[in-house]
């Protein structure tokens, strides 16, 4: 049974008999008890209680759709992954979520939203899962649990808390940048169709010749940015959580499919040495001055979900999963994913969740990781082991590969070196200042000021203040007079 063209005219069990009753349960008479051997109610009762997986941590609400990314440009000079040459069209899925609410929260509170893509290449899947901002909130993945859990909710009230959350961006200043973003009017975007989306990371692209490049990618939505003030996304919230989702479904569901275009910032593999900002500080981004964006190609998504938990809730997206041509780099955070995604996967959805349909390449697959739980796939009795003289293949790619880059010191628990232009306030204060306009930074201090009124106690009231003061001089002294007023 795959959908419901296939369905046939009556009603089955599990095992495709004729299902006895789907209304009645067997008793002993019309009044009397229910008997142990009604095997269909009990295996209806038994399944209901294991039909769901456990929710995302984080990132747990969100909706998808299915698509095409279509290469237009030719970026060949800096990377040879089959899916971004020229004319190549990729089957795709996407993702969007809010991060810290769960599964049923609205779709309009405040918050950073994930930019989720799977692409189906002909070179096994690549994944891409970034967000709609190119920064993020801290720079060493050891902090990641702990972010997370500053955002969600209290241990004894079960209730979210603006001051944990202050508490932990004012204790990591770093944080800055991305917080600016958030507290600015993209943090709360009008639907997912008018929000931009970013790879976050740099990335390594890898060309024919084995030449290589740092990469920043972004996602231009064709729609026009559009974001919702704190009034509107709370009236919404309020009246429709499940606004964001609905938006895109319904907008697929009446051939109205949104575009968003793919660039990359490229920047020469032995400038990253010497640039002005570390390069692999997720803190920052590369000024577009410095670093102009190339077009590479245009996504389309064009195809809704048939069915929202096979396909959306099980789906399982992996910054670990890349293709020839593309690789990851220095930056720890991107690191501290590559292992983290595939392991979630493990232990929400299943050892074999790559074998579901929504996950499973669309080229043939020849991996030695062996039976488990829920064995779809299998290679019959093929070698289970490498290397092996039953000529089943294996690999040995050599001591180079060529998505890498070279390393020669001693182990450290230690911060990134700054360089010339890093420091945690910088580009925060370039956002308030350059890009923000009069109205923006006003907008900016309601929304901080609401979050201080909202129960953020000393000493974090009086660090919120100074942070932002370090963000830039004006807007600190604005947030605190106006908290005070
Ligand atoms: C060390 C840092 C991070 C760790 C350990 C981490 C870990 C996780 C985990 C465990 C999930 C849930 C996965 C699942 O159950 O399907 C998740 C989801 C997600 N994360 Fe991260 N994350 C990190 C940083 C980031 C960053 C920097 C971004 C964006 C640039 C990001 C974007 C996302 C998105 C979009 C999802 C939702 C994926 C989906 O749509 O299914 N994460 N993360």
């Amino acid at each position: 049974m795959s959908d419901k063209t296939s369905l046939p005219g009556h009603s089955t069990t599990g095992a495709g008999a004729p299902a006895p009753s789907d209304r009645n349960s067997l008793t002993v008479g019309s009044d009397g008890p229910l008997v142990l051997h009604d095997v269909h109610f009990l295996e209806q009762m038994a399944h209901f209680n294991r039909e769901k997986v456990p929710e995302r941590q984080p990132h747990a609400k969100g909706s998808g759709a299915f698509g095409v990314f279509e290469t237009t440009e030719d970026v060949s000079r800096y990377t040879k992954a089959a899916l971004f040459q020229k004319g190549c069209r990729t089957e795709m899925l996407a993702r969007f979520s809010t991060v810290a609410g769960e599964s049923g929260s609205p779709d309009t509170w405040r918050d950073v939203r994930g930019f989720s893509l799977k692409f189906y290449t002909t070179e096994g899947n690549y994944d891409l899962v970034g967000n709609n901002t190119p920064v993020f909130f801290v720079r060493d993945p050891m902090k990641f649990p702990h972010f997370i859990r500053s955002q969600k909710r209290l241990p004894d009230s079960g209730l979210r808390d603006a001051h944990m959350q202050w508490d932990f961006w004012t204790n990591n200043p770093e944080s800055a940048h991305q917080v600016t973003y958030l507290m600015g009017d993209r943090g709360i975007p009008q639907s997912w169709r008018h929000m931009n989306g970013f790879g976050s990371h740099t990335y390594m692209w890898v060309n024919a010749a084995g030449e290589k490049f740092w990469v920043k990618y972004h996602f231009h939505n064709q729609q026009g940015e559009k974001n919702l003030t704190n009034e509107e996304a709370a009236r919404i919230a309020g009246m429709d959580a499940d606004y964001h989702r609905r938006d895109l479904f319904e907008a697929i569901a009446r051939g109205d499919h949104p575009k968003w275009v793919m660039s990359v910032q490229v920047m020469p593999y032995a400038q990253a040495k010497t640039y002005r900002f570390n390069p692999f500080d997720l803190t920052k981004v590369w000024p577009h001055k410095d670093y102009p964006l190339i077009k590479v190609g245009v996504m389309t998504l064009n195809r809704n979900p048939a069915n929202f938990f096979a396909e959306i809730e099980q789906a399982a997206f992996s910054p670990g999963n890349t293709v020839p041509g593309i690789g990851l780099s220095p930056d720890k955070m991107l690191l501290g994913r590559a292992f983290a995604y595939n392991d979630a996967h493990r232990a929400r959805i299943g050892t074999n969740f790559h074998q579901l349909p929504v996950n499973r390449p669309k080229v043939p697959v020849n991996t030695y990781m062996f039976d488990g739980s829920m064995t779809y796939e299998h290679a019959g009795n093929a070698a289970t082991y490498a290397p092996n003289s039953q000529g089943r293949a294996w690999a040995d790619g050599g001591a180079a590969p060529e998505e890498s880059w070279e390393v020669d010191t001693s182990l450290v628990r230690e911060a990134y070196k700054l360089r010339k232009d890093d420091d945690d306030f910088g580009q925060a204060g370039t956002l308030v200042r350059d890009v923000f306009d009069d109205a923006q930074r006003q907008r900016l201090v309601d929304t901080v000021v609401g979050t201080l009124k909202s129960g953020v106690r000393a000493p974090v009231l009086e660090r919120v203040f100074d942070y932002w003061k370090k963000v830039d001089a004006d807007i600190g002294r604005r947030i605190e007079a106006q908290y005070k007023a």
